[in-house]
């Protein structure tokens, strides 16, 4: 089925192979996945409001029902042993365990998580868990959401009693996922939740945000002292369309301080770039910034997290106009690139996946190799990586169902090994994560983008490993890159 191995494959003498220990895993978020939305004492969320709101998510998709993995976890936890992976990262829902966000647990919420972990822990699997992959508690948006610096002090607490109920069963604490997207995507240009268009208060969101990453991992180490602590970035890898243009490198330098260095700066660096600070003076004065906080964002991180999909090509607009945004992200709403005008994201010469989302894997390798020079002795690793396409289930010869992905194989093979000439580089990378176990709720879009590596029906939740999870199990088991063609079940 699958085809000829490619030059690159021909031409490297020996397969890649990656240093003893590094860990390879797959990715999940609880409101993607879970379903039972309203099962188990759990609370609303953002996400359930926001998708619950005619017009937001394509043909109405919710998550009320997902995966079905609230039920169905035991037999995930399966299909995790049979892939063979060392780690699994999820998150936890807020609104399953704290409905209101803040006041009581709800005993049934921490109950699940609790034996969705020993099972892990059991099977030799690593939980990497990340406390906020997008859910807020919808009482916590009517008090003002992530705009309102109470919601971060609520989020610390949260964080508390997670490291109190589940101690040492997680492997890393990762506290947010993305803030990039739960700030200018929520808050600015209303295609995520809550589905605000205001500009000031994705700024206020973005600060409050890294403030709830440091007072999370304070309250994390106070509850652990030895608990390894992390937090994962969507950093974008953003070009100049004409390279020898001060005002194309203008441009990115723009794009890298607000998608960027909004965060590292504070977590990383302990301050606000003064670039950023200026570039949006006419949306905000940053006068949330409070005195102190700045120490209590920059927090010693175990790891860095980083997602990486695809990159991103800017150009200065000049002479005025509509600037053309074709920035990857859906493009129905306001900006969320807060006070920039002047700037145009260009399209992108393909491949590209079903996301539109151009395929670079040298971005990868770029990333990283630039990240462990900015931040040397930070170990990292790819939280998330993967591809949408659609394929459709077939039933082979040998009267089995089998998904042909053979798009989705190579973009994960050439990932990976971009992964490891980063590797190769000098970068510290330790671990790398496929998004996703199986397809899910890719938010806004509905069930209409499989990401899995495993094909999930929809609705019986019927799970079908595609090829590029026989593919992937075999990398996990060997830690050397397989051919295109090892992708096929291993009794065949
Ligand atoms: C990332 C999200 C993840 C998933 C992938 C495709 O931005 O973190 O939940 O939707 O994109």
């Amino acid at each position: 089925m699958m085809s000829e191995p490619t030059e690159t494959q021909v031409a490297s003498s020996a397969p890649r192979t990656f240093p003893t220990g590094f860990v390879w895993g797959t990715a999940t978020a609880a409101y993607q996945i879970e379903g039972a939305a309203r099962e188990g004492g759990r609370g609303p969320s953002i996400w359930d409001t926001f998708s619950h709101t005619p017009g937001r998510t394509q043909d109405g998709d919710t998550g009320d029902a997902a995966c079905d993995h609230y039920h169905r976890w035991a037999e995930d936890v399966e299909h995790l042993t049979r892939l063979g992976v060392g780690a699994y990262r999820l998150s936890l829902s807020w609104p399953r365990v704290q409905p209101g966000g803040r006041g009581p647990l709800n005993p049934e919420g921490v109950t699940f998580y609790r034996r969705l972990l020993d099972s892990l822990r059991e099977h030799g699997i690593r939980p990497y868990v990340t406390l906020y992959h997008w859910d807020l508690p919808q009482e916590l948006e009517d008090a003002g959401g992530w705009a309102n610096r109470e919601t971060a002090l609520a989020f610390a607490e949260y964080a508390r009693h997670m490291a109190r109920e589940l101690g040492e069963r997680v492997e890393v604490w990762t506290t947010l996922n993305e803030p990039f997207c739960s700030s200018y995507l929520g808050y600015a240009s209303e295609v995520h939740a809550p589905g605000r268009t205001e500009p000031a208060a994705a700024l206020a969101a973005v600060h409050h945000l890294n403030l709830a990453h440091g007072l999370a991992i304070r309250a994390i180490r106070e509850e652990i002292p030895g608990a390894r602590t992390s937090v994962t970035l969507n950093l974008h890898l953003i070009h100049p369309a004409d390279p020898a243009s001060p005002a194309d490198a203008d441009a990115v330098r723009q794009i890298d301080a607000l998608a960027n260095r909004a965060f590292t700066g504070p977590m990383l660096d302990g301050a606000y770039p003064d670039d950023l600070l200026a570039d949006t003076a006419q949306v905000s004065d940053w006068s949330f910034v409070r005195e102190g906080d700045l120490e209590v964002i920059r927090q010693p991180l175990d790891v860095l997290g980083v997602n990486y999909y695809f990159t991103t090509l800017v150009r200065k607009l000049v002479g005025g106009g509509t600037p053309e945004r074709a920035d990857g992200h859906k493009t129905a709403g306001a900006s969320p690139w807060v006070g920039v005008t002047d700037v145009e994201f260009l399209p992108q010469p393909g491949p590209h996946t079903e996301m539109g989302w151009n395929i670079e894997p040298a971005g990868m390798t770029r990333l990283l190799v630039d990240l462990h020079r900015r931040y040397p002795g930070l170990p990292l690793a790819v939280t998330e990586n993967g591809a949408a396409f659609a394929d459709e289930p077939v039933v082979d010869a040998a009267g089995r169902r089998r998904v042909h992905d053979e798009r989705r194989v190579r973009y994960l093979r050439d990932h990976v090994d971009a992964v490891g000439a980063a590797v190769d580089a000098g970068a510290d990378v330790r671990a790398y994560f496929a998004w996703s176990l199986m397809d899910n709720f890719e938010w806004a879009y509905g069930y209409s983008k499989r990401f899995g590596l495993i094909r999930v029906e929809y609705p019986t939740g019927e799970r079908t490993w595609k090829d590029s999870a026989y593919w992937y199990a075999r990398l996990a088991s060997t830690g050397t890159l397989p051919a295109i063609a090892d992708a096929e079940p291993l009794d065949t």
